[in-house]
C-alpha cells in the first residue's frame, strides 16, 4: 500500500463506475491522476478516461498491477472470471473493494490467491453527484490501515453505513432501489402539483426543495417522523386532511409491499 494518496484501479467502466468517477472527479478534481479504469471491449474505460483526464489501462493485468484499490464494477455474473484472471496479480498490500450485488466478501477471498482485505459496498446512483448511500461491510483479512485508506475514499462518495453482510438484500432494496422509488414518488407529487394548478417547474422546485428541507430536519434535530408529522399537522388541519386520505389509499403498506419484493428480487439475483 502506497504511503502517499492511494490510487485506485476500476475493472469495469459501465454505469456505476461512471457515476462513481463522477462523484470522485467532483469531490477533488485532482483525482485523476490517481484514477483507472478497464472495460472488455466496448470503448467506455477510454470514453470515460477522455472525459476525466484518467487513465485507461489496455489490461485488467496492467491496472491491477499499479492500483492500490482494486475496484470491482463489473456485473455480479463475471465477477469471479475477472478477479480469477488477476488473482496472481493480488498481494494482501492491496485492498480489493467490490460494488457486485449480491456478491459475498467470503466468495471474493475464496477466489483470491491470497488473504487481501477485501471490502463490499452496496452504493446508489446518488454518487454521481457525491451524494450517494453506500452500505458497506469488511471481509476477513481487513487491517485498520487499509481500511481507513478505503473508507475515506469511498466517503467521498456520500453516507457510508457499515452493515452485517446478511442485511445487503435488506440495503440494496432500501437505498439501491430508494432512488427509483423516491423518483415514482416525487413525480406523483409533481403530478398533484399540477393538478393544484400549478406549473411541471414550480411544483418539482417546491417539491424537491421540500424533500431536502425533510431530510436535513430529521437528521440534524434528530426528530422522529412521527414528531415531525405532528408538528406540521393541526387538528382540522390541510395535512390532517391530506395525511388521511393518504392512509385510506394504502401509502405506508404499498411502500413496505414494493420494499418487500426489492428485497426478495435482490435475494434471487444474488
Ligand atoms: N447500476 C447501478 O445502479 C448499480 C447499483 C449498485 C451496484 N451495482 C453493481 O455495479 C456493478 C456494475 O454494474 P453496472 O450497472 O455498472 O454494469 P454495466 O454498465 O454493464 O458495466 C459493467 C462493466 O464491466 C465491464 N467488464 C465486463 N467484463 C470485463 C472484463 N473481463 N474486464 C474488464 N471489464 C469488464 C464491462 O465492459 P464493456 O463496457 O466492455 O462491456 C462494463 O464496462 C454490478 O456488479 C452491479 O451489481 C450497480
Amino acid at each position: 500500500m502506497s504511503a502517499t494518496a492511494p490510487s485506485l484501479g476500476l475493472l469495469g467502466a459501465g454505469n456505476m463506475a461512471t457515476a462513481m468517477v463522477s462523484g470522485w472527479m467532483k469531490a477533488d478534481p485532482g483525482m485523476g491522476g490517481r484514477l483507472l479504469v478497464t472495460d472488455r471491449k466496448s470503448g467506455r474505460a477510454a470514453a470515460l478516461a477522455e472525459r476525466h483526464g484518467l487513465r485507461h489501462t489496455p489490461s485488467n493485468a496492467e491496472l491491477v498491477e499499479a492500483a492500490d484499490i482494486v475496484v470491482l464494477c463489473v456485473k455480479p455474473v463475471d465477477v469471479e472470471r475477472v478477479l480469477r484472471e488477476v488473482s496472481d496479480l493480488v498481494t494482501p498490500r492491496k485492498a480489493i473493494a467490490s460494488v457486485a450485488a449480491g456478491v459475498s466478501t467470503a466468495t471474493l477471498e475464496t477466489i483470491l490467491d491470497v488473504d487481501a482485505p477485501v471490502f463490499r459496498f452496496m452504493p446508489n446512483v446518488g454518487v454521481s453527484v457525491g451524494a450517494g448511500t453506500l452500505a458497506y461491510s469488511a471481509g476477513r483479512f481487513t487491517d485498520t490501515a487499509a481500511e481507513q485508506m478505503v473508507l475515506e475514499v469511498f466517503s467521498a462518495l456520500g453516507e457510508v453505513v457499515p452493515l452485517e453482510e446478511r442485511l445487503f438484500d435488506a440495503a440494496t432494496a432500501l437505498s439501491g432501489s430508494g432512488p427509483a422509488f423516491l423518483g415514482l414518488i416525487v413525480e406523483a407529487f409533481e403530478d398533484a402539483g399540477i393538478v393544484a394548478g400549478l406549473t411541471h417547474v414550480d411544483a418539482r422546485r417546491l417539491f424537491l426543495s421540500t424533500v431536502s428541507g425533510t431530510a436535513a430536519l430529521l437528521r440534524e434535530d434528530d426528530l422522529s417522523c412521527s414528531d415531525l408529522r405532528r408538528m406540521v399537522t393541526s387538528p382540522g388541519g390541510t395535512a390532517a386532511a391530506g395525511l388521511a386520505a393518504m392512509e385510506r389509499g394504502g401509502v405506508r403498506g404499498s411502500i413496505i409491499d414494493g420494499v418487500s419484493a426489492a428485497m426478495r428480487r435482490a435475494g434471487e439475483l444474488g
